[in-house]
C-alpha cells in the first residue's frame, strides 16, 4: 500500500490548526450575517473546497442554505481578465441573498474575481469570499478575499480537500507535496 504520508515534505497545518482556523472563521462569518433579515448562501467551490466546508459550516450557529459549483479560470499571467467556465451552476437563484463563497485556496486570484461578480450580477445583495489559504505572493489580478484563513508561502499543498492530480484529498491535514512527487510524473 502506497503510504501518502511519504509524499508529504513538511506539515504545514495540522488537524488542530485547523480546527482553530475553522472556529475563528466561523466566528467572524456568524457575526457578520446575525440578525441580517436576508437569506444566508454559502457557495462552496468544488473539489478542493469540501473538507473545509463541512467543518466550517458546522460552527455556524445561522439559518443558511448550500450549494455547489464546478469552475474553472483561464487566462494566462499577462491577461488579468481571464475567463470563468462553469461546469456545475447552481440550481436556485441568490437575488436579494446575502452570499459567501467558500474557496480552499487563493492562488492568482482569477477563479473568486470571477466567480463573485458572476454571482453579483445575478442579484445577490452581497457577495463575500471566504477562503481557507491564501498566497497573496501569487496574485495576478486585484482581488481580496474577505475572511482568509491562513496566508501561506508560494509552496504547492495538498491534503484537507485539496489535490495534486485528484489525491491526497483525504489527508486530515494541509501539507507541502515533495517536489519530487510533480517531477516524476
Ligand atoms: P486562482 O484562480 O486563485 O485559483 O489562481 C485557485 C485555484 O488554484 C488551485 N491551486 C492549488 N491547488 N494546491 C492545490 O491543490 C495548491 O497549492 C494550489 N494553489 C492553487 C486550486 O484549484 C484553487 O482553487
Ligand atoms: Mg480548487
Amino acid at each position: 500500500m502506497h503510504d501518502m504520508s511519504a509524499d508529504i515534505e513538511r506539515v504545514l497545518l495540522s488537524e488542530r490548526e485547523l480546527k482553530d482556523i475553522c472556529s475563528a472563521l466561523a466566528g467572524r462569518i456568524t457575526k457578520t450575517y446575525a440578525d441580517t433579515g436576508r437569506e444566508l448562501v454559502f457557495v462552496s467551490v468544488l473539489k478542493g473546497s469540501v473538507v473545509f466546508t463541512a467543518d466550517l459550516l458546522r460552527r455556524v450557529p445561522l439559518p443558511c442554505a448550500l450549494e455547489f459549483m464546478k469552475v474553472s479560470s483561464y487566462g494566462a499571467a499577462a491577461h488579468s481578465s481571464g475567463f470563468i467556465q462553469v461546469h456545475l451552476d447552481l440550481k436556485r437563484s441568490v437575488e436579494g441573498a446575502d452570499v459567501v463563497i467558500l474557496e480552499d485556496i487563493v492562488d492568482s486570484g482569477r477563479t473568486l474575481q470571477k466567480l463573485s461578480g458572476l454571482l453579483a450580477g445575478r442579484g445577490a445583495h452581497s457577495v463575500r469570499c471566504c477562503t481557507l489559504l491564501d498566497k497573496p505572493t501569487c496574485r495576478q489580478v486585484d482581488f481580496r478575499a474577505d475572511f482568509v484563513g491562513r496566508c501561506i508561502p508560494d509552496v504547492f499543498v495538498v491534503g484537507y480537500g485539496l489535490d495534486y492530480g485528484e489525491r491526497y484529498r483525504n489527508l486530515p491535514y494541509i501539507g507541502v507535496l515533495r517536489s519530487a512527487v510533480y517531477t516524476r510524473a
